[in-house]
């Protein structure tokens, strides 16, 4: 294999797509992974890095455009981390997507058809945002990389949680509280917002009242020192009625962030239970587990984190649900094992997947039907192979993070 150049320009062809979306060349029988590039492009570019296998590189022309290629409406798409794939229409995004998913799933002998179910909002879809703050104010991470870019707007969340970015920065920038703060998180649920300031160690005492004023008394202010967060002013929950249920949340509590598909993600997991009991592992603040007792069904949820079980013991309560949804505070690892059979049992685990002992205690458990939401399908795919016990029978993927790289797949499971 001849030398390759760093400082050189290449001209490939794209033949396929790498599994951030990135574009993927050849080069003297190297793969070349080159973002922002499409199929069937032809692209010149120089490299970035150089692998054993692989290399990296940055398009500087692309010489032949893809008839799918689109001007991306975000000024700071390509530099910002949050968005992949705003360069293309959406259907071929959807198209990326899946192909990406059959290719993983082919790997554990899965080749049916991958159903797909859009986001109805390709923008403006997120109730939350987490920021950085930096010199300049508030910013985002960088593709790949830890520095800060600045933004004064994403285009993936709310007007309503933009017009609060815009306050905020003007706060902090104003009153000079840029080295008080590391993150900002922006949390929006029917029109209440929450907004978490965390505050750095030993910084002096913040004075909240000018930026309350400004986002209006539909806000709650929270603080955060030392891991504790600290309710500050305003709403001390936020409140939605999905689902037809009302739910209250504390502002670090997990919730889903596309709030125009989630309702078709739980009612596609409502559908697939097979049997009355179902246990729901990594359950969240509660709002699933709500839903499906709502339909006359007994659910057991475990979940780990305090403020999350907190809310889904206040869902209960305030939707009455007393006789057949049981809240299990603690870690699915320790409580899955105590616990008798289930008709279904229901996991959304975090990214890093479910560990060995819950895919154990899965495959000699009772059940009939297992259902798996996942959000990382790298994780996804190596927990299929270790349920020796079930047969995947079916994989839908959720574009719940549309024009990002992320997306939520569902695995139904039969018990062989
Ligand atoms: C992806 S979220 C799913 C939440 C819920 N299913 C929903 O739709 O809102 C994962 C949840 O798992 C919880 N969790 C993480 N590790 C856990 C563990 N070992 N045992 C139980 N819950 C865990 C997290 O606190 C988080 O609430």
């Amino acid at each position: 294999m001849k030398d390759i150049d760093l400082d050189c320009c290449y001209e490939s062809n794209i033949e396929s797509y790498g599994y951030d979306g990135e574009g993927v060349a050849r080069l003297d029988g190297k793969v070349v992974f080159l973002p922002f590039a499409l199929k069937d492009e032809l692209v010149r570019y120089n490299l970035t890095s150089s692998h054993s296998t692989f290399l990296n590189g940055m398009v500087c022309e692309v010489l032949r455009k893809s008839p799918l290629r689109i001007q991306p409406p975000c000024k700071y798409f390509g530099r910002c981390g949050g968005c992949t794939y705003q360069h293309t229409t959406y259907r071929n995004e959807l198209q990326i997507k899946k192909t990406l998913l059959a290719d993983q799933l082919r790997k554990v002998n899965f080749e049916s058809k991958i159903e797909v179910v859009e986001s109805p909002k390709e923008y403006g879809y997120r109730n939350k945002i987490r920021m950085f703050v930096g010199k300049e104010g508030l910013c985002l991470r960088e593709r790949a990389s830890h520095k800060l870019c600045k933004v004064d707007k994403c285009l993936l969340v709310s007007e309503k949680i933009n017009r609060a970015i815009e306050i905020i920065d003007k706060f902090i920038l104003m009153q000079n509280l840029t080295d008080c703060f590391s993150e900002v998180v922006i949390r929006e649920e029917n029109d209440h917002l929450a907004v978490i300031f965390y505050k750095k160690q030993g910084k002096n005492k913040i004075n909240y009242q000018g930026v309350y004023l400004i986002l209006n008394d539909f806000t709650g202010i929270f603080e955060c020192e030392n891991g504790v967060i600290v309710h500050k002013m305003g709403n001390d929950f936020l409140q939605s009625d999905e689902h037809g249920l009302d739910c209250k949340f504390r502002p670090n509590s997990f919730h889903q962030v596309n709030k125009y598909l989630v309702e078709t993600l739980y009612h596609f997991v409502a559908e697939n239970i097979v049997g009355n009991t179902i246990i729901n592992c990594y359950s969240g603040a509660g709002v699933l587990s709500g839903f499906i007792a709502s339909k006359n069904k007994r659910v057991t949820g475990i979940e780990l984190g305090l403020s999350e079980h907190q809310d889904a013991e206040k869902l209960k309560e305030e939707n009455n649900l007393f006789s057949c949804l049981t809240n299990i505070h603690g870690d699915c690892g320790e409580i899955l094992p105590k616990l008798i059979g289930a008709d279904s049992i229901i996991v959304d685990p975090p990214r890093s997947g479910m560990d060995k002992k819950v895919v154990e205690t899965l495959n000699d458990k009772n059940c009939r039907r297992l259902i798996y939401i996942s959000c990382n399908s790298a994780t996804f795919v190596r927990d299929v192979a270790r349920l020796c016990n079930y047969k995947l029978v079916s994989v839908t993927l959720f574009d719940m993070f549309s024009r990002t790289g992320e997306y939520e797949v569902v695995g139904i499971f039969d018990k062989i």
